[in-house]
């Protein structure tokens, strides 16, 4: 009887550390897709949503590289049902149902995503998913879910990394693989825990579509593209396949500049930071199509090695940043952080050492073919100075190949 009770404690045991783990391998490159937030806020139905699938696949995104169509929040009812338990989709917005949508979305060869959060509320009301999170986790699995952001507000004195463990926990006992985002502003600095919960965390607050604001809203702000980048210029060795810093949602075609809109995207990229699309894509410029569908740039963010770049130099009003690739390979962006339009004369001839990967970027002793990843264009190589008009605010960016001898 001892005996067995012993073995029954065993096997508990081992059930429930077999069970403490998430889906490996969902995103052994930085997750691409699109999410309703950043245009749209609480304004979507299921016909938003299917014309952006039918929308992926028309105009080529969906073979750039996105697959997550994602629902933010405000997709529910104010309260679950009151037998049950369960989450209700809103009947307005979702006549057709949750697991309609994601099975359009499936058919398309899309991944379907859905919202909650860790508190007892979503930032805009709705019931939160404390407390049912094993509930919550199989009605996603039931639905077609492929991917849960899931966010902080109304948590009280909830630990973070316990609440984001429980949600891993039951979607991995849900049995169906989806990414897990943890969105918890990296007030718990989620780098140091993540790796082991989710597959990628947001690092900042809210992002606003500017280049160097900050939006206050009482307690909170919403902060620019370079103050997210400054914000955590120290967590590179957190980063890497199926376990990303995550700068937050584009604003990409959220009316930037044009220039600013591609320096966010190529950063973006330079960070091996997810891209999620965030604008209205049934409107976009033909310019903003190009510029996110530019698969050359998408590749520097995808590429295998997962490392995210950093600043190398800030010279005369050029930021550089460095990414090392794989195979040898590097990629470097210029940025023109002035409000002039300026003249860039870089010698290439310099020392560049990562210290993360121990990768030396010696184009002394080495010269590397350019390819300029914006013009789509091969252009010369590092024996000869680099010499550019930058408009302000602009990029230039370049993938860096070693010539063999
Ligand atoms: C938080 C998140 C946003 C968005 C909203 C929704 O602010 O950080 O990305 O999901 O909640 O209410």
């Amino acid at each position: 009887m001892r005996l067995t009770h012993i073995a029954l404690v065993a096997a508990l045991t081992v059930s429930a550390s077999v069970n403490a783990q998430k889906f490996e391998g969902l995103a052994l490159t930085p997750t691409m897709g699109w999410n309703s937030w950043n245009t749209f806020a609480c304004d979507i139905d299921e016909n938003l949503v299917r014309e952006t699938a039918d929308l992926f696949v028309k105009l080529g995104l969906k073979d750039a590289g996105y697959e997550y169509v994602v629902i933010d929040d405000c997709w529910m009812e104010m309260e679950r049902d009151p037998q049950t338990m369960k989450l209700v989709a809103d009947h307005k917005k979702f006549p057709s149902g949750i697991k309609a949508l994601a099975d359009y979305i499936h058919k398309k060869g899309l991944k379907f995503g859905i919202y909650n959060c860790a508190g007892t509320k979503t930032c805009a009301g709705y019931p939160g998913t404390r407390g049912y999170e094993f509930l919550d986790a199989r009605q996603y699995a039931e639905w077609g879910v492929d991917f849960l952001k899931y966010d902080w507000c109304d948590h009280s004195t909830q630990d973070a990394r316990a609440s984001y463990s429980i949600m891993r926990d039951a979607i991995y006992a849900a049995g169906r693989p989806m990414v897990f985002n943890i969105c918890e502003w990296g007030d718990a600095q989620s780098w140091e825990w993540g790796g082991n919960v989710g597959h990628s965390w947001r690092v900042s607050g809210d992002i606003a579509r500017c280049w160097d604001c900050q939006e206050n809203y009482g307690g909170w702000a919403k902060l620019g593209l370079w103050p997210i980048i400054r914000l955590r210029g120290d967590i590179r060795k957190y980063h890497g396949p199926d376990h990303w810093n995550d700068f937050d949602m584009l604003e990409v075609g959220n009316g930037m500049s044009p220039a600013e809109d591609r320096t966010h995207f190529v950063m973006w990229s330079m960070l091996a930071s997810p891209l999620i699309l965030g604008n209205d894509i049934r409107k976009m410029s033909k310019e903003t199509l190009e510029l996110i569908t530019n698969k050359e740039v998408i590749a520097v963010d995808q590429d295998k090695l997962g490392v995210m770049g950093f600043c190398f130099l800030n010279d005369k009003g050029f930021e550089v940043w460095v990414k090392p690739l794989d195979n040898n390979e590097w990629a470097v962006a210029f940025v023109n952080m002035t409000e002039q339009k300026r003249t860039l004369n870089y010698d290439w001839n310099r020392y560049v050492k990562d210290s993360l990967t121990n990768r030396e970027l010696k184009c002394g002793e080495t010269t590397y073919k350019l390819r300029d990843l914006l013009a789509k264009k091969d252009a010369g190589d590092t024996s000869k100075a680099l010499v550019r008009e930058v408009e302000s605010h602009d990029v230039v960016v370049f993938r860096l190949s070693p010539v063999k001898k």
